[in-house]
């Protein structure tokens, strides 16, 4: 089985990964990690350096690779894995693979987002909460539509962290 973890940046994904890593025994694998590995480079030097349409590439050449290859794993994908290309398709069209959306609200994500701007290249520029609040919001309703076609909506606004997994957890 792969768990695939879909949310937008700042859901928690890495941290409710790392936890169900540890509840299940699967091997946690943060796409977002594997693709710096593989180009020895960071997320922000490789949208630097060669531009987004190139890492968007290579996150989806990584994503099917894993799918093929893998599995009895966590998968934590990046923001914007599930929106580009067929990638959603292909997740869904997996039959090893479980995915779940970790839907978190406007509010919360770009409260965390503005204190962990830095190494998120889309939004490292953003000068403001309010600014933040307007980009998180416009974007997120753009993204909304490939992340509820996730199997699983999980609503973590007010839930601990424990208290996600173990809901996960139940639905394997
Ligand atoms: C992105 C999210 C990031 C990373 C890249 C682009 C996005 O992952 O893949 O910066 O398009 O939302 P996280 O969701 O882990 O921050």
């Amino acid at each position: 089985m792969i768990v695939v973890l879909i949310g937008y940046m700042g859901s928690g994904k890495s941290t409710i990964g790392k936890k169900l890593s540890k509840k299940t025994g699967f091997n946690l694998i943060d796409l977002d990690d594997y693709i710096e590995e593989k180009e020895k480079m960071t997320v922000s030097q490789i949208f630097e350096s060669k531009g987004e349409i190139y890492f968007r590439k290579q996150e989806t050449k990584y994503l099917k690779l894993i799918l093929e290859t893998m599995d009895n794993i966590i998968l934590s994908l990046g923001g914007g894995t599930p929106c580009y290309g067929s990638n959603m398709e292909l997740i869904l069209k997996e039959p090893k693979a479980k995915s779940f959306y970790l839907n978190a609200s406007v509010k919360t994500l770009s409260k965390k987002l503005f204190k962990k701007k830095l190494k998120r290249p889309l939004i490292a520029h953003i000068n403001s909460k309010e600014a933040m609040t307007e980009f998180v919001g416009k974007h997120l309703f753009e993204r909304s539509q490939y992340y509820n076609q996730a199997e699983h909506v999980i609503l973590t606004d007010k839930k601990s962290k424990r208290k996600i997994v173990k809901k996960i957890k139940k639905l394997l």
